[in-house]
């Protein structure tokens, strides 16, 4: 049996801000169980709902030194669909409202945590082939498991992968802070090292040292190799592309599934939509106080309201946008100019836009569900869910070709009837309107046509499964 330990700063049902959680949450049920052995850890925040607080068990505790100070660390557990799940209990550092604020705490919260994570091991007498770690937030388990944790049987042997969820984050800091919260020694802090542009960098950490590095899409793998998308770290990204490979995500296809999706007025499949899927939109309609029309195309984003979606192009057309026969339904939170920008058009246009500022999982069901286009024009997508959750419900993406969106979205072709969705190049604004326009013209004017792009996008297969046996690839050749 080979053992893989997730470690994250975030997981589904658990605990959620954004795409990392849905991974993190979907990923390790999907392995093979009689070969794999896949575990999960994550800190145990105090802002988890009470429902999953009380899931969880004692397991045990202990003392680590941290920063000068003797510090209690819990380990809590839970089984929840078949992976047990382990919780790292600390009152000062995650007792938070939200797994994140202040960026500083956070440096410190997250270096604690790598540190107790793997403290907690031979506590609970599990010992890892490979610890996969995520994101700049567990960077440093990687470094760690090459310096302070190299000794000793119990470690020696342990391989660390990172995943790579978004490259925009990477846990920066001033040289002597980092020094400071990591206790790394000073070889660390060199430019082949922890040392970036002269601070301290976490990920470029876990970059340099981890045995193998994924992303989350071939083109965002390919991406990251160039200045554009490379966030000052596309030479470091070019100097490992050996070890560097591009995994998809997928999505849990039991938890979407507009045939059995509980949240979802009128569950559809891909032989009746035609008929019953837009008595979604009509309910849709209803429930938040648009204009109820059956026929008018309605258009969803579900997104975290932040720059790297393409929210300023949205906001650059809106008012354009809005003079067509169109319905745009948002629901999220994030930056507050875009925030109030969405409340702004949606007192101005009212029941045409409709802005949902804060998330509801069961409204995000209902708007893949409602909506005939679901719009995501991000300036970068390491891969997006978003879009494959909105091909699973016959939604037809509208995408900016880049990362994840470039991979999953097949753009409509009219001459060859192929596609399964509608696709733009360029980062503008205008490129974009045209492009929802297009989409426009099809749903009204050749319905038939836009169904049989329906039809595609109900067929493609974003499940798991393919990319759990990549992963699997990966660990066998990581164990040897
Ligand atoms: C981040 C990325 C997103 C990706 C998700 C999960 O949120 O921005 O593109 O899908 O991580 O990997």
């Amino acid at each position: 049996m080979k053992k893989i330990l997730f470690v994250a700063s975030e997981a589904v049902p658990f605990i959620k801000t954004g795409g990392l959680a849905d991974v993190v949450g979907s990923l390790p049920k999907c392995f093979d169980k009689e070969y794999y052995d896949v575990r999960v850890m994550i800190p145990k925040y105090m802002c988890m709902r009470q429902e999953w607080k009380d899931r969880l068990e004692y397991v045990s505790h202990f003392y680590m030194d941290y920063l000068g100070q003797s510090r209690y660390v819990g380990i809590l557990k839970s089984e929840y669909e078949g992976v047990t799940y382990y919780f790292i209990d600390n009152e000062w550092y995650f007792s938070g409202y939200a797994p994140y604020g202040d960026w500083l705490f956070d440096l410190q919260k997250f270096a604690f945590f790598c540190n107790a994570a793997l403290s907690a091991l031979p506590v609970i007498g599990f010992k890892p082939d490979v610890v996969h770690c995520h994101d700049w937030q567990t960077a440093l388990i990687p470094v760690y498991l090459k310096d302070r944790f190299r000794g000793g049987e119990f470690f020696w042997s342990m391989k660390s992968v990172i995943t790579i969820h978004n490259l925009k984050f990477q846990g920066i800091w001033n040289v002597d802070t980092i020094r400071y919260l990591t206790g790394l020694s000073n070889y660390y802090f060199t430019p082949d090292k922890l040392e970036a542009y002269k601070d301290g960098n976490l990920l470029k950490g876990g970059i340099v040292y981890a045995d193998a590095i994924t992303t989350v899409s071939d083109t965002y793998a390919k991406e990251i190799q160039m200045p554009f998308y490379g966030e000052k770290l596309d030479g470091l990204m070019r100097a490992r592309s050996n070890s560097l490979r591009g995994i998809v995500n997928g999505i849990d296809y039991e938890e979407f599934n507009p045939e059995t999706d509980e949240f979802i007025v009128k569950n559809y499949n891909a032989s009746n939509f035609r008929r019953q899927k837009v008595k979604n939109k009509v309910a849709l309609q209803k429930e938040l106080g648009l204009t109820e029309d059956p026929k008018v195309m309605m258009i969803g984003i579900v997104s975290r309201l932040t720059d790297q979606k393409g929210f300023d192009l949205i906001q650059c057309v809106m008012d354009e946008l809005c003079q067509d026969c169109i319905q745009i339904v948002v629901l999220g939170t994030g930056e507050e100019r875009y925030e109030n920008m969405f409340r702004h058009f949606a007192w101005k246009y009212q029941g045409k836009v409709s802005a949902n500022i804060y998330y509801s999982n069961p409204l995000s069901h209902r708007i893949y569900a409602a909506c005939d286009a679901f719009l995501m024009p991000s300036l970068f997508e390491p891969c997006g869910l978003s879009q494959l959750m909105a091909l699973r419900y016959g939604t037809l993406p509208i995408v900016r070709e880049t990362g994840g969106l470039k991979d999953t979205v097949e753009p409509y072709n009219e001459f060859a009837n192929t596609g399964t969705g509608f696709s733009f190049c360029n980062y503008n604004a205008h490129e974009m309107m045209n492009t929802v326009r297009y989409a426009e013209k099809i749903f009204y004017d050749r319905k038939k046509d836009w169904n049989k792009i329906v039809d595609r996008a109900m067929a493609k297969d974003f499940s798991w499964q393919a990319s759990a046996l990549k992963y699997q690839e990966m660990y066998d050749w990581l164990i040897g």
